[in-house]
């Protein structure tokens, strides 16, 4: 370029918060539109620091017509310095006033896919190495990267230690066997024994290994030693649902406390909720109007409900008989000790509560081996948090700390105590009531962007036949 000189580079955003007249500026980023009139072309031009778009006036007499129509196209990436001129009586509050440009990359009119009409969350699905151009999708992924700093900033305030546990594991924690089993045995000829068993001490680890499908049970260990802990990592679920609520590589919170209680866990997880939707009002409010303009008119009431009013409490009990009493017919039949389905779930939150429900102590045989045995024998101390929109967004429980009740309940469900034992020793030695949950983060990230598919808040997705 002939005149960088001079020309300090500036973000569009840093232009925004602070503009300044006649100054000489360059900046840098990716065309959204052109049009071209007899005498100056507009570009609007976007950098992903910002939803908001500059305009650059690139006048003919300075800069061809020729070399604007045969370089400047949507999708193409540009430096351009000029003067910004400051335009209070117009729409945008200012534009700059091109003196030169640098084509960094081209894009070919003819075969980018992207245009300046709004394309459907579906295709874009299909492209999505690309949909990050858009701003819905500069929207999502900027809360996303906010909303996690919430999180780690929400736990680090409260004494948690942030631990990483292990992605790689020898056990089912959930034990609802969702696991991808990782090998280095080859597979057209997987050494076998006699006896038809594969021979796994050839195997990489000696042994069968699995992507983890929660850090939880390496999180309890870890707080018997921290105190209060948590965990946030992938976590991968063989999952084979299409629906548009699960994935298949997802983002797991897993906070675990020593010495919490259900109520005490209970408590926690409404607040840390609250506290990530109070942040994204107050730190995305550019995102979350553009979100709720374009795809939920609802968006900013609910996140706002959430601030005012406590979520209801229900037992799984209480739950049941709300259901058996609503008149409804569901396509589940609802009785007690039944999983509860979405049907049931939605009824719960949109209708009875119209507010995010917790429902507490599930029936034993529908969860997972940790949790606490309640003193009547049927029910576990379990929690889930249900929400408008999106059903389950945490699920949690007291873990089972007393050693002998542990294990029988282990040795009921059949599993291998062998490969569990460093979680016994934990109930062997210096056990202690202790609690957890984990939040779902593409869940929760659901009801805070108002979209309504999980592929949509992640931005390489992972789920059944699909690897995006
Ligand atoms: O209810 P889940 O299975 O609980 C656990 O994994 C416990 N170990 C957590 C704990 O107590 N430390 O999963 C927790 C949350 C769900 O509530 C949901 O939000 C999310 O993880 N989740 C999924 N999100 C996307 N895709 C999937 N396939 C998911 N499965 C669970
Ligand atoms: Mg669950």
């Amino acid at each position: 370029m002939s005149q960088t000189e001079g020309y300090p580079y500036k973000t569009i955003s840093e232009l925004y918060n602070h503009p300044i007249a006649e100054e000489k500026v360059m900046t840098k980023g990716w065309v959204r539109t052109r049009r071209t009139t007899r005498t100056v072309s507009f570009v609007e031009l976007v950098d992903g620091t910002t939803l908001r778009s500059l305009q650059i006036v690139l006048p003919h007499e300075k800069i061809s017509q020729e070399r604007i129509e045969a370089e400047i196209h949507t999708g193409a990436s540009l430096a351009v310095s000029g003067i910004l001129m400051l335009t209070p009586t117009r729409a945008q509050p200012f534009e700059l006033i091109a003196e030169d440009y640098i084509l960094y990359g081209p894009a070919d009119p003819q075969s980018y896919p992207l245009q300046k009409k709004n394309h459907s969350l579906e295709f874009l699905r299909e492209i999505s190495h690309l949909r990050v151009r858009t701003r819905t999708f500069q929207a999502i992924f900027r809360i996303r990267g906010g909303i996690s700093f919430a999180i780690h900033k929400y736990f680090q305030e409260r004494g948690f230690v942030y631990v990483h546990t292990p992605i790689l594991t020898p056990s089912d924690c959930e034990g609802a066997g969702q696991l991808f089993q990782v090998t280095t045995l080859p597979l057209y000829r997987v050494p076998m024994h006699p006896d038809g068993r594969v021979a796994y001490e050839k195997d990489f680890f000696g042994k069968p290994a699995y992507l983890t499908v929660s850090g939880q049970l390496e999180g309890e260990l870890l707080a018997m030693g921290l105190g209060k802990i948590y965990t946030f990592g992938p976590t991968f679920r063989a999952e084979p649902s299409h629906t548009p609520r699960h994935l298949a590589e997802f983002w797991m919170i897993e906070p675990e406390m020593a010495f919490y209680d259900l109520d005490m866990t209970i408590d926690l997880a409404e607040d840390f909720i609250r506290h990530l939707v109070i942040y994204s009002l107050t730190h995305f409010e550019e995102e979350l109007a553009f979100l709720q303009e374009r795809y939920e008119k609802n968006l900013l009431n609910e996140l706002n409900s959430i601030k005012e009013e406590n979520f209801l409490r229900l037992s799984y009990t209480e739950a049941i008989e709300v259901l058996q009493r609503s008149g409804r017919s569901f396509q589940y039949p609802v009785e007690w000790g039944c999983d509860l389905q979405a049907e049931h779930e939605r009824y719960l939150v949109e209708e009875y509560a119209r507010r995010p429900v917790v429902i507490y102590n599930y029936p034993k045989h529908i969860k997972a081996f940790y949790m606490r045995q309640n003193e009547d024998g049927k029910t576990v101390a379990a929690f889930d948090v249900l929400f408008p929109r999106v059903g389950e967004v945490i699920g949690g429980s007291q873990r089972e700390e007393r050693y002998d009740k542990l294990i029988a309940r282990m040795q009921e469900l059949n599993m291998d105590l062998f490969s569990y034992q460093s979680y016994l020793d934990t109930r062997r030695y210096g056990s202690v009531p202790h609690s957890g949950f984990g939040l779902g983060l593409e869940r929760v990230l659901l009801f805070l962007t108002g979209m309504t598919n999980v592929r949509d808040v992640i931005p390489f997705f992972r789920a059944a036949g699909q690897m995006a």
